[in-house]
């Protein structure tokens, strides 16, 4: 990515379209998506179950590609590039957290987060060092040899967390983050994603809940594969 960071728009979607066929039926899980997000910008992404949000946030992340339409990414057209180098981008300039983890259940805490490291090639004494310290300073440090059985939802989510931030990432992407937590759990990791945000972090994230989307500085709510609404919110707790 270009340094060149002043006037141009960061994420920019254009007329991005996504069908999934199944057998003779395609179905249209996003519908003419245009949508711009700036550097730095908290986005929350609200609406019913099937409206398209997941395969919003994956295309973003380019973990899926768009039927249709255009992705720039600072002005360079993602879907044009070989597939290494978006590999590259994902790997360098993207993290993601799930709402169900997503952690290599046989690797320890402090392993999980080393992998992107690892796909970085980041050297092996520096990868260690800066897992350990992701992982304390999510308040992890005195669990880094747990597996992900051994650790509870709340924990997993930081280890996750730990793990999207290993390469220092330009944006995270988070799917519905605190789904799976109870509220308190939930509450930190927000706190987490808004100071990463304070520090210049770009935070794109689906939620079912109101109260998370009313801490975002912008709430995207969609319908039927579009976007319904879009607008800075309203509060910010
Ligand atoms: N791999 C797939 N193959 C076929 N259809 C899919 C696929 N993934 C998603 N869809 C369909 O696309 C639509 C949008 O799905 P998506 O997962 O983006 O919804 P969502 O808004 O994230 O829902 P939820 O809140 O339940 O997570 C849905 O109708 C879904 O059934
Ligand atoms: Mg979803």
């Amino acid at each position: 990515m270009s340094d060149n960071r002043q006037d141009q728009a960061f994420i920019e979607l254009e007329d991005v379209s996504k069908a999934y066929k199944m057998g003779d039926v395609s179905v249209a899980a996003l519908s003419d998506i245009s949508l711009e997000i700036p550097r730095g910008e908290y986005a929350a992404v609200m609406g019913p179950s099937g409206s398209g949000k997941s395969t919003l946030l994956n295309i973003m992340g380019g973990l899926d590609v768009a039927t249709s339409g255009r992705y720039l990414l600072e002005g360079v057209e993602v879907t044009r590039l070989p597939d290494e180098e978006l590999a590259r981008i994902r790997c360098r300039h993207f993290g993601f957290v799930f709402q169900s983890y997503n952690l290599f259940p046989d690797l320890t805490a402090i392993e999980n987060v080393i992998v992107p490291m690892i796909y970085a090639g980041e050297a092996t004494a520096h990868r260690t060092q800066r897992a350990a310290q992701l992982l304390d300073s999510l308040g992890m440090g005195h669990r880094l040899r747990h597996l992900p059985s051994q650790l509870s939802g709340g924990e997993q989510q930081r280890v996750a967390i730990a793990r999207a931030l290993a390469n220092d990432p330009d944006v995270i992407f988070a799917d519905e983050p605190t789904g799976n937590l109870a509220t308190a759990q939930g509450q930190e990791i927000l706190d987490i994603l808004e100071g990463l945000n304070e520090r210049g972090v770009t935070i794109v994230m689906v939620t079912h809940s109101e109260s998370v989307a009313a801490r975002a500085s912008r709430l995207i709510t969609m319908r039927d594969g579009k976007i319904h609404s879009d607008q800075a919110a309203v509060t910010k707790a």
